[in-house]
């Protein structure tokens, strides 16, 4: 099964989501880079596992070693390096094969790479299928704070093979699943034409979805990426309404940042935010106890948690205030509001650090 979709922002591109053969991802991918130079950038974890079926040249591939560490300027710097060592010009073309860290550092060096060349995503976790491989952010990191580099710059194309994911760790499995849930939340906020009823799939799907069945899977993702795509279609360089993508995010990025990205993967991060801010939407009479309900029902369903472990507030909220959306001297969430529907409130530090005490 196949399903396409299209990115029309500034630069248009297609986001293939499929069950094909390795065999016909190679193809695909070499139709695309027909009469171009390549650099694939592949993380270590993928070209142990699927070297031999991906059939590329050794002398086109760059392997990343795996975890956010990794997303530095000297990997970056490496890349630039081996891209003009093999002679790539202006016309030819990077690929990242991996999770977000390749796709992320790939994108940036073909953004930056002789002033811009193209790129293409090629996602092989859940995760940077319904994120990152979509929708042009690209970045790497400094040792305290993430994606503080980087650029918006879309890929030529995005090739979704959801057979990557029989091999994925549940840790990692848990961590898109944390995203694929976000966007439940967020559905009627992201200006989609027609309602898609994520909040009822994932409610009734889970156990398909636990699976990894494989029809469920793209249906799935297509879901996901069709709200992303909406959303990216009207604000491509987060001027407003792609806010709403950071549901669940500042708690988020602030518990993976003070545990020094060791104890949470991203997703389970971003549950524990959004937890937290549905509790405290509830408290504040945003939501009404039937959706409050629900969306906890959802989030349990799913094997996620609320967070038990305290961490000092103050330093959190430290964190939160050095968060790229903090602004003005406060810090931004993204609340529910009603089914589906959520919208950013700011809260000076001390107003924040309220929502700890409840
Ligand atoms: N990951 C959120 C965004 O792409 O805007």
């Amino acid at each position: 099964m196949k399903q396409t979709l299209k990115v029309n922002c500034e630069k248009e591109y297609l986001i293939e989501i499929s069950d094909n053969s390795f065999e016909k991802l190679n193809q695909e991918i070499n139709e695309a880079t027909k009469g171009q130079k390549r650099l694939i950038v592949i993380s270590k974890k993928v070209y142990k596992l699927y070297y031999t079926r991906l059939n590329f040249s050794e002398d086109e591939i760059f392997v990343l070693n795996d975890g956010e560490k990794e997303k530095n300027y000297k990997n970056y710097l490496k890349i630039i390096e081996r891209a003009k060592q093999i002679g790539l010009t202006r016309k030819d073309v990077m690929i990242a094969i991996g999770g977000g860290v390749a796709g992320d550092i790939t994108g940036f060096a073909a953004s930056t790479y002789m002033r811009g060349i193209e790129f293409i995503q090629v996602p092989t976790t859940l995760l940077s299928a319904v994120d990152s491989s979509v929708g042009g952010k690209t970045a790497i990191d400094l040792a305290d704070a993430k994606n503080v580099i980087g650029t918006f710059y879309q890929p030529k194309a995005v090739f979704i093979n959801t057979n990557f994911l029989a091999t994925l760790d549940k840790k990692q499995f848990m961590s898109g699943l944390g995203e694929v849930l976000k966007y439940a939340f967020i559905e009627e906020s992201c200006g989609h034409t027609n309602p898609l009823y994520l909040f009822e799939f994932l409610t009734l799907g889970c156990e398909k979805i636990m699976q990894k069945e494989p029809l469920t899977m793209i249906r799935m993702i297509e879901y996901c990426l069709s709200l992303k795509i909406a959303v990216v279609n009207q604000d491509e360089k987060e001027g407003g309404l792609r806010k709403v993508l950071n549901f669940g995010h500042t708690l988020g990025h602030a518990l993976e940042t003070i545990t020094k990205y060791n104890k949470f993967t991203h997703g389970e991060a971003v549950a524990y935010g959004m937890y937290f801010i549905i509790k405290w939407a509830y408290n504040h009479e945003y939501i009404g106890y039937a959706y409050y309900r629900l969306s906890m029902e959802l989030l349990e369903k799913y094997g996620f948690k609320p967070l038990k472990k305290k961490f000092q507030k103050e330093k959190l909220i430290e964190l939160m205030m050095k968060d790229k959306k903090a602004s003005e001297g406060k810090i931004t969430f993204i609340i529910p509001c009603d089914k589906k529907k959520v919208r950013e409130i700011k809260l000076t530090p001390i107003e924040a650090g309220y929502m700890f005490d409840e």
